[in-house]
């Protein structure tokens, strides 16, 4: 398997104001202002904690891709996104390994238009790779 490591832990939100205040109050610094998604119809901020980086999303429509998603879980983390510096290598070797691509991989205005795909498979649910 190539070299993933972990970039972010993706967070569900309903109210990303309301859910950053809060992290913030648990130490959390933001590292990037929200941005809007046109293409997922998401906003997304992200905030770092020891190290760690935690991605808030929130729907801002019900077609938005996280609209089901966010009905199932309410607030709460939903994917860890790896980074890799061979994007395609990665995926193919994640897909041979049993992780099937639910979407393909699009530029992600959040994350200065990377390229992103997510993926999941039965045993470990959903996960994103990003372009490093
Ligand atoms: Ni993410």
């Amino acid at each position: 398997m190539s070299n993933l490591k972990i970039h972010h832990i993706g967070y569900l939100v309903k109210k990303i104001d309301r859910a950053r205040q809060t992290f913030e109050t648990l130490g959390y610094r933001t590292e990037q202002d929200t941005v809007y998604d046109d293409t997922r119809k998401v906003d997304i901020c992200f905030l770092v904690k020891d190290g760690y980086r935690v991605e808030l999303v929130s729907p801002v429509s019900p077609d938005s891709v996280v609209a089901g998603l966010i009905k199932k879980y309410k607030n709460a983390p939903y994917h860890i996104c790896y980074e890799t510096d061979d994007f395609e290598t990665a995926l193919a070797e994640l897909t041979a390994g049993g992780f099937l691509a639910i979407d393909t991989p699009t530029p992600a205005p959040a994350l200065g238009n990377r390229r992103v795909v997510f993926l999941t498979s039965a045993a470990s649910g959903m996960i994103e790779l990003i372009d490093g």
